[in-house]
């Protein structure tokens, strides 16, 4: 059976089987060395994009932007006092509206409910560019990422310390998906959503993947070859930033912690990083770092979907 992503939406990792992970994974390799062999494909010449930003973004709005004129689209930004949903009018009346000029809608906001309510509404693909729940667009560029520097993602050993926040989530669903040995290590009453952890540990059970959730940093890091961290304080939750410095100071990515992991393991982080809180100069900047591959990545992984998606 032919694998095919046509007219579908993606708003969290779960949405899609190992499959279809495994056709956008392919694509961005083979778009990726086509694109810097000189090809030049425009296959969404002729269509229009909405990208909707109610968080700021420097990475996914750029990397957004730049992936629809590469694939011949027009980018329409509505951000700030311009964005789509913040004239009182309902959510599905704009989602209504956007569809009848624009092929896809990408939507960065807070509650997963507007995304599920817009997906629901609007008759053309609509893609998660974060929300308070999930960020699987960044997900596939570290996939990308990974499986270009390990050449392999089934069997790896992923550690992820820190916030059991959005980029938790999305390597839960990604490393389940993908047959990954996904550790998570949180303070306490920080861990990840209860009801991702179930339903990444039932996707794990049909991948071989492995999940453990649990508050010891060196435990999750020992042996991993890949550890991940985030910031401890995601956007919305600014005013708990100076209480959250006291319960997350155990997990700072730091060279010690590194030193728990296999020899080689590489540091990723989705940017933006807030050094010597959750990182420190000395990881962020060594060899093992490959933080602005995956940005770079965000680009390729989302011109794969975009293109995936719109065929
Ligand atoms: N990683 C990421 O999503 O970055 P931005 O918030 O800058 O878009
Ligand atoms: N967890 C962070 C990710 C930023 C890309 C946030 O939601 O702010």
């Amino acid at each position: 059976m032919t694998t095919t992503l046509a007219g579908r939406d993606l708003l969290t990792l779960s949405d899609f089987s190992p499959a279809e992970i495994r056709l956008v994974l392919d694509t961005a390799h083979s778009q990726k060395a086509a694109w810097a062999a000189g090809e030049r494909d425009v296959p969404l010449t002729g269509m229009a994009i909405a990208l909707i930003f109610e968080k700021p973004s420097v990475r996914t709005r750029v990397s957004f932007e730049v992936a629809c004129a590469r694939l011949g689209a027009t980018p329409v930004v509505l951000s700030g006092s311009d964005s789509a949903f913040s004239r009182g009018e309902t959510v599905a009346d704009t989602a209504r509206v956007l569809e009848r000029y624009c092929e896809a809608i990408v939507l960065r906001t807070f509650e997963q409910a507007k995304l599920d309510e817009v997906a629901r509404t609007a008759r053309v693909p609509v893609v998660n560019s974060l929300s308070d729940d999930h960020h699987p667009c960044q997900g596939l560029a570290d996939l990308l990422t990974i499986e270009e520097h390990l050449g392999r993602l089934e069997g790896v050993k992923l550690a992820y310390v820190g916030d059991g926040n959005n980029m938790a989530h999305t390597y839960l669903h990604g490393g389940a998906l993908t047959g990954m040995d996904v550790r998570i290590a949180t303070p306490p009453g920080f861990e990840p959503s209860t009801s991702v952890v179930e339903e990444a540990t039932a996707i794990a059970a049909t991948t071989g993947a492995r999940i453990a959730v649990g508050h010891d940093a060196a435990a999750a890091v020992e042996g991993a070859d890949i550890v991940a961290t985030d910031t401890w304080a995601s956007m919305g939750q600014e005013d708990e930033h100076a209480e959250r410095l006291r319960a997350f100071a155990p997990f700072r990515v730091d060279e010690t912690l590194m030193s728990c992991g296999a020899g080689g393991a590489l540091f990723i982080h989705c940017l933006p990083a807030h050094r010597g809180e959750e990182v420190t100069d000395e990881v962020i900047e060594s060899e093992c770092s490959v933080v602005f591959d995956q940005a770079e990545n965000r680009m390729h992984a989302q011109k794969a979907l975009l293109s995936l998606l719109l065929s």
